[in-house]
């Protein structure tokens, strides 16, 4: 899919100032989307990461990473990429950011939850190795099926002396 020439995007954490942003790209689902309100919390918790994918100042993508501290697994919340700029590889470089932060803070994983009729997530997601682990009948707030996903990350495997 990633045939676009890529934009000049650099991925770094969230801040008050993108909420706004951030709320533009919502216009992307066809169900639950986030509120302001919602957007602003994400921005402010310690349980989450919002990492932004940034061209020139513009919120061309962004992604919510939950780490709940009574959970071993990390959660995708959403992430959505600018129309402009889908197909370049921002959605699987959000993606990958997200991973390097749930290591980081020593989770097993990382799960999500995904409309069984999103064609490109679920392309996006099973290229990076995500398994399904549940079907979801009438998840989303219009009946719509889900699916939810998981990628672990194993254990770091020894070398041998
Ligand atoms: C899903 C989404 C984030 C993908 O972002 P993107 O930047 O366009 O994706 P990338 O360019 O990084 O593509 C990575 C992989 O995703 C898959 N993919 C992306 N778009 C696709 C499409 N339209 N059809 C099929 N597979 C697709 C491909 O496997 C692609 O890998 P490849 O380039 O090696 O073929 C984007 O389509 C989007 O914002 N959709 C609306 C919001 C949404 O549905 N979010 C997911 C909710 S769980």
């Amino acid at each position: 899919m990633s045939r676009v020439p890529a934009p000049d995007v650099s991925i770094r954490r969230g801040r008050a100032a993108d909420a706004g942003g951030i709320l533009a790209l919502e216009a992307a689902f066809p169900s639950d989307r986030m509120s302001a309100r919602s957007v602003r919390r994400f921005l402010g918790v310690p349980s989450a990461r919002v990492l932004i994918a940034d061209r020139a100042g513009e919120v061309a993508g962004a992604l919510i990473l939950l780490l709940r501290r009574n959970s071993h697994w990390a959660r995708i919340y959403s992430v959505a990429v600018d129309p402009r700029y889908r197909g370049c590889g921002l959605g699987r470089r959000l993606v990958e950011a997200a991973h390097g932060l749930a290591r980081r803070e020593r989770r097993q994983g990382v799960s999500l939850e995904v409309r069984a009729d999103n064609v490109a997530a679920l392309g996006l997601y099973r290229g990076l190795g995500y398994v399904e682990a549940a079907r979801l009948p009438a998840y989303y707030e219009d009946g719509a099926p889900g699916i939810r996903l998981r990628k672990p990350f194993g254990r770091p495997r020894r070398t041998r002396r």
